[in-house]
């Protein structure tokens, strides 16, 4: 045993770190279990978060038993050489084979191989992380462990920033970005950065010109921390700033992102992004109070809006439908969509608007936004006011 056994486990925590894994195969059973033949461990990603799926095969039937990887690798790291004298794992790049001749010495083999694409880690097997756990700011961040794992409470904001590049990547190619000068990117209401430095690790690796990413946020604290991280990380072209939404200076500005910024402050964040012309604004809004004690249900609606989780929600709806007739006016093609399942969290719609080459028909679209409020007895909204738009 010795080297072989722990260069074999030292390359399985590796990929696993780096979303590299694929597949680990153990056979050659030394055990007293008459009727088990081998065991095939692979990472997969379930509601709870990323855990590897243990499939023990028997002669007639198979037992299969998730685990969180850190468990999972000392399951393994447990296994193989006692329990199983063969072990073959499988990355994106490379494949290892160790075997435990009996009586002899442990040997490795490893096969480097033309990068294939990281494997699929949800059951359904329809979608690769943008995000990979490997990275070091996503360590420093307490996101991941210092072997690569998601952490347990953290699988749900690894999921979420995850998903929110995942959507933000297509909106990015199909935005008039500058091909000219550097892309800059301000993520409003950053809170501890998880989503600025996601997003600035995917465009930092894919956009076509060099990317500037500056994290908004109120708390100076927070700011100090990312701008740590940012630095110790080597994150080239990150910045952190203190300071409001509405006051922060981000001219030029051509992508906008918030993610939960409280309340109004996802208006203040989509007015800045208008303001500045930027080419893409996507945001996910947070909790929406401003509108609700001024709701007046239409007569036809009352009945079912003294209900207090129905006027809350229908104070929801018109807050964001509301944003989307606006930024429609303001001269953005805009879609509005679940970002993420409402299992992980309530507040899982998105907003993404994409500048029109030309603001057209603006009277129309006026038309609608006043007609849409009138119609709930909205008279007045915090966006609509940064807008310098009559809502009466
Ligand atoms: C719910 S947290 C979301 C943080 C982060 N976007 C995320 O999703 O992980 C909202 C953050 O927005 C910040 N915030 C709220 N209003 C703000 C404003 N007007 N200007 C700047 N930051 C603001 C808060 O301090 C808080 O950190």
């Amino acid at each position: 045993m010795g080297s072989a056994r722990q260069d074999f486990l030292d390359l399985l925590r590796d990929s696993a770190g780096r979303g590299a894994f694929v597949k680990l195969t153990l056979g050659r059973y030394l055990g007293s279990d008459a009727t088990l033949r081998n065991l095939y461990v692979r990472p997969v990603m379930i509601h709870a978060g990323p855990r590897w799926t243990f499939v023990w095969h028997h002669e007639t039937r198979d037992i299969t038993k998730n685990f969180p990887p850190g468990k999972g690798l000392n399951q393994v790291e447990r296994l193989i050489g006692a329990d199983f004298g063969t072990a073959n794992l499988f990355t994106t790049t490379k494949d290892a084979q160790l075997e435990f001749p009996p009586g002899g010495q442990a040997w490795l083999k490893i096969v480097a191989h033309e990068a294939s694409a990281p494997p699929s880690d949800r059951h359904d097997r329809q979608k690769a992380r943008y995000i990979v756990p490997g990275a070091t700011w996503l360590q420093c961040l307490g996101v991941t462990t210092s072997n690569g794992m998601v952490r347990e409470g953290m699988a749900a904001k690894f999921k979420q920033i995850n998903r929110f590049v995942e959507l933000l990547a297509p909106l990015v190619r199909e935005a008039p970005l500058p091909a000219d000068r550097p892309v800059e990117v301000a993520d409003m209401g950053c809170g501890k950065g998880y989503l600025t430095f996601a997003a600035w690790q995917h465009l930092h690796e894919s956009a076509k010109t060099p990317v500037h990413v500056c994290g908004i946020e109120l708390r100076q604290e927070l700011v100090d921390d990312c701008n740590a991280t940012a630095r110790n990380c080597e994150c080239a072209g990150l910045e952190f700033s203190a300071g409001a939404i509405a006051d922060a200076v981000v001219d030029p500005l051509d992508v906008l992102i918030a993610l939960h910024a409280c309340d109004t402050a996802t208006d203040d964040a989509i007015a800045r992004g208008i303001k500045a012309n930027a080419a893409l604004i996507v945001v996910a809004p947070c909790c929406h109070k401003e509108i609700s004690p001024h709701l007046v249900a239409p007569a036809v609606l009352a009945p079912a809006l003294r209900h207090g989780i129905f006027h809350e929600r229908q104070a929801e709806f018109v807050t964001d439908a509301l944003r989307g007739l606006l930024l429609e006016w303001a001269g953005y093609d805009t879609r509005v969509f679940e970002f993420i399942s409402t299992e992980h969290t309530a507040k899982n719609l998105m907003i993404a608007a994409v500048r029109r080459p030309q603001a057209d028909n603006r009277e129309a679209a006026a038309s609608r936004a006043r007609d849409f409020a009138g119609f709930y007895g909205i008279r007045s909204q915090h966006l609509a006011r940064l807008l310098d738009f009559p809502l009466t």
